[in-house]
């Protein structure tokens, strides 16, 4: 298994669903993590899962000061930011003429604006000590159009554009800028829009949500967080510039 030992990760979002799993991997393989969320009391708990090697840092991406202080922070505390995950992210189900001007503000607020802070941010760190390692959670919104999806279809495509335009900006100074594409995971995002959007019909989107990758069922945290391990790996170093799908075959279909 790919190992990360001595490297320091800030994971945005690790409070939860996949960036929880991520920040509990990379720990395990050696990594000293930082859990970076908005929400003190889910972050505190995944540290306290994890244990010595993690700390939380309270973040709100949508706000430029709040990363650039704790990214700061932490380069000082351990003299280096190796990776670098943009994971932090929102939804919202509905057509362009549901989705609400505030609502496409808000997820352009923490899904665009928020990787855009992240690596603005954490650029010059890791040019400064010549490498660094950057990786964006998109999704296949980004890739596909899904039904009433407008605005997360927008931000996630954004992501994607994002880390490609940076891949080629600094392939030739030690940065590498990757995506991940997942389809739908079983995390508390689906069940949050669950309720929010089917409330009255959970179990029957449910099942849509599992029949819409072809393999039959929903993604777990815990496969999104290996193939960000590979990514976060040294073994990987001839990947930038990537979008990795991971999506039961969903855009294979
Ligand atoms: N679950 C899925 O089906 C799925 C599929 C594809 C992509 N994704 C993407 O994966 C990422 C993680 O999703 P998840 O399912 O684990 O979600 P989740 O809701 O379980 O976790 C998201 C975390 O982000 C944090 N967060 C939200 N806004 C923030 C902000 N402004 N600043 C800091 N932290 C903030 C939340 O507090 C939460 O801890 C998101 O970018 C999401 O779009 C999810």
């Amino acid at each position: 298994m790919f190992r990360l030992d001595n490297k320091v990760a800030v994971i945005t979002g690790a409070g939860s669903g996949i960036g929880e799993q991520i920040a509990v991997l990379f720990a395990q393989q050696g990594a000293h993590v930082v859990v970076a969320d908005r929400d003190e009391t889910n972050g505190r708990r995944v540290v306290e899962r994890i244990g010595a090697q993690a700390l939380f840092l309270p973040m709100d991406v949508t706000v430029s000061r709040s990363v650039k202080t704790g990214l700061e922070q932490i380069f000082e505390r351990f003299g280096q930011l190796d990776i670098l995950v943009n994971n932090a992210g929102v939804g919202f189900v509905g057509s362009v003429e549901e989705t609400p001007e505030e609502e496409f503000a808000h997820l352009m607020g923490v899904n665009v604006a928020g990787v855009f802070h992240g690596c603005k941010h954490a650029a010059p760190l890791m040019l400064r000590q010549g490498k660094g390692n950057i990786i964006n959670i998109a999704s296949v919104a980004g890739l596909v159009g899904i039904p009433r999806r407008f605005a997360y279809c927008a931000t996630k495509g954004a992501v994607i554009a994002m880390t490609r335009q940076m891949a080629v900006d600094y392939a030739k100074k030690g940065l590498r800028v990757n995506a991940i594409a997942p389809g739908t995971v079983e995390t508390p995002f689906v069940e949050s829009y669950l309720q929010r959007f089917h409330a009255g019909e959970i179990e029957q989107t449910r099942a849509q949500l599992h029949a819409r990758q072809p393999i039959g069922r929903m993604g777990r945290p815990e496969e999104i967080a290996l193939m960000a391990l590979y990514l976060a790996a040294d073994e990987s170093e001839f990947v930038t510039g990537s979008v990795l799908v991971i999506d039961g075959g969903w855009t294979a279909a």
